[in-house]
């Protein structure tokens, strides 16, 4: 793959998950990377951790507040000069319910860190692009953004409507240099998923496990750096001409 060698990059949700490993990524192919997230201890464990392996900086953002971003924007040009890569991971936790019990104050929550968030995200950083002359963006939604997803029915519209912003964004923004894909992730390894397994003791976890590896034709979760590697090729030259793709990395599941 090439070198990103001084490019720069933006990692939402870039303190823990699928965006501290792609951060990694980017780090380990010579990029400068930013990463974001709400959690100021976690940002800077994180971004002590991607020091120890090339330039990285943390600064604090809350998707969901434009004037949060509008800053996140502005500090990566102040600190690193400017903007190529742009990697839209945050998203709300929500609870699995049934979706006649969810509160309407949980599904405004929902819909404004996964839609508007990615929304305001993108907004900064595609004026931040043109002013440079271009870029990329790459923004995670997941396999629940093409299929239904039962008890999850907000997080499932949210990561529709990430594919819809994604679609119509890169046929607007490509013919000004700016190229847009998203990935759609299966089931992968990260703080999330335990977050959501919390509740089960050792061997409900372990059935748990088992049950959903074996739904997935490779016979097993992915791997964060497995998402990583995706994101980062669709950030690169090498995918020069895939433009408002949906990247499926489920280890079959869709297929
Ligand atoms: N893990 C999976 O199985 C899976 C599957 C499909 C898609 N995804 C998607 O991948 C992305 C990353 O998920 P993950 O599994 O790495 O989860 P994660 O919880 O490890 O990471 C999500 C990050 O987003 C941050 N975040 C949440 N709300 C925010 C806000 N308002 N402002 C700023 N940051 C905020 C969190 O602090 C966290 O750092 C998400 O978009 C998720 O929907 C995950």
């Amino acid at each position: 793959m090439h070198s990103l060698q001084g490019s720069v990059a933006l990692i939402t949700g870039g303190t823990t998950g699928i965006g501290l490993a792609t951060a990694q990524a980017f780090i380990a192919r010579g990029a400068k990377v930013v990463v974001a997230a709400r959690n100021r201890e976690q940002g800077e464990a994180a971004v002590s951790m991607l020091r120890t392996q090339g330039e990285a900086a943390y600064h604090p953002c809350d998707v969901t507040d434009p004037l949060s971003v509008a800053a996140l924007v502005a500090f990566t040009l102040d600190r690193f000069g400017k903007l190529d890569c742009a990697v839209n991971s945050a998203a709300c936790d929500v609870q699995a319910m049934d979706t006649h019990e969810m509160a309407f104050d949980e599904a405004c929550r929902s819909t404004s860190t996964d839609v508007l968030g990615v929304f305001n995200c993108m907004k900064y950083q595609i004026e931040a692009m043109l002013r440079q002359g271009g870029g990329t963006i790459v923004n995670v939604s997941s396999i629940n953004g093409l299929s239904g997803a039962p008890t999850a029915a907000m997080y499932s519209a949210g990561k529709h409507a990430v594919i819809g912003l994604t679609r119509s964004t890169a046929k607007e923004y490509i013919s000004r240099g700016i190229r847009i894909n998203a990935v759609c992730p299966g089931a992968t390894e990260t703080p999330r998923r335990t977050r959501r397994t919390a509740h089960l003791d050792a061997t409900a976890l372990l059935a748990h496990q088992e049950q959903l590896a074996q739904a997935i034709p490779i016979g097993r979760l992915a791997q964060a750096e497995e998402i990583a590697n995706a994101i980062l090729w669709l950030s690169s030259p090498e995918s020069s001409y895939v433009v408002g793709h949906s990247l499926v990395v489920d280890g079959g599941l869709q297929a």
